[in-house]
């Protein structure tokens, strides 16, 4: 009975009527490419790296906000910093600097470096597109946007970069704006409520060198509901409110 009843969600699992489209549109990458470093011409420890004395300040302190003995605490953020001064990657050369400054082992470095999706292993473009395809975003419409990316920058997939090398896209989980789905990220700034027009607009800015204004770009100021109030439409009352005759 229950290989029944299995066969029958397999069928329906498999039944084409029902797929809508593919799980992942992003090309696969090996493991390998994910967490092992091979050097290259572009990436091998011999490339001499050190923070900018700006970058060395804000290093010193970010690492003053941990006990002493917990230096190594500060080893996101000094990769981010890094990240930030190497063009939006973090090379081997970052990682191993980051390990001295903090004095901890390199390896350490490398299996947080590794571990978390923020840190681009390879150099990536000017603007960092990630479009978000999680189910809210899915459900808004992100397949279109993200078609709508790789589209208009050429035809590119996710995980490649334009050929001037203005633009690297990728596909994301969540970003914690559902709200305003469908939504993506480009470089530290999130565009919102999103649509084919507006994306298309928004690369378009990014092209000439211009930064169009983030957040919503559907008119509304932050979350609020697109359709108006339709609850709580009474003028809210102010604080105090309460201590009238009647609730004392
Ligand atoms: S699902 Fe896209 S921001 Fe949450």
């Amino acid at each position: 009975m229950f290989a029944a009843r299995l066969l029958r969600v397999s069928q329906r699992v498999h039944c084409p009527s029902l797929a809508s489209r593919n799980i992942s549109t992003t090309s696969s990458r090996h493991s390998d490419a994910l967490f092992v470093h091979r050097d290259t011409s572009y990436n091998n420890p011999k490339i001499p790296f050190e923070f900018t004395s700006d970058n060395i300040k804000r290093a010193e302190e970010i690492i003053s906000r941990y006990p002493p003995q917990y230096k190594k605490a500060a080893v996101i953020p000094l990769l981010d910093l890094g990240q930030r001064q190497n063009k939006g990657w973090t090379s081997i050369s970052v990682m191993n600097y980051v390990a001295k400054f903090l004095e901890m082992p390199p390896m350490r470095v490398y299996e947080v470096a590794t571990f978390y999706t923020m840190f681009n292993r390879e150099p990536i473009g000017e603007n960092f597109v990630q479009v978000c395809t999680t189910t809210p975003c899915m459900l808004r419409g992100s397949t279109e946007i993200l078609d709508t990316v790789c589209g208009h920058l050429g035809g590119i997939k996710p995980g490649e970069t334009t050929k001037d090398g203005k633009f690297t896209v990728i596909e994301v989980e969540c970003q914690g704006a559902c709200s305003n789905a469908p939504m993506m990220v480009i470089n530290d700034d999130f565009y919102e409520d999103l649509t084919s027009a507006t994306t298309t607009k928004i690369l378009d800015a990014f092209t000439k060198g211009q930064k169009p204004k983030p957040g919503p770009q559907s008119g509304r100021y932050t979350s609020e509901n697109s359709a108006g109030l339709t609850s709580l439409t009474s003028k809210p009352y102010g604080p105090g409110e309460f201590c009238t005759p009647e609730f004392s």
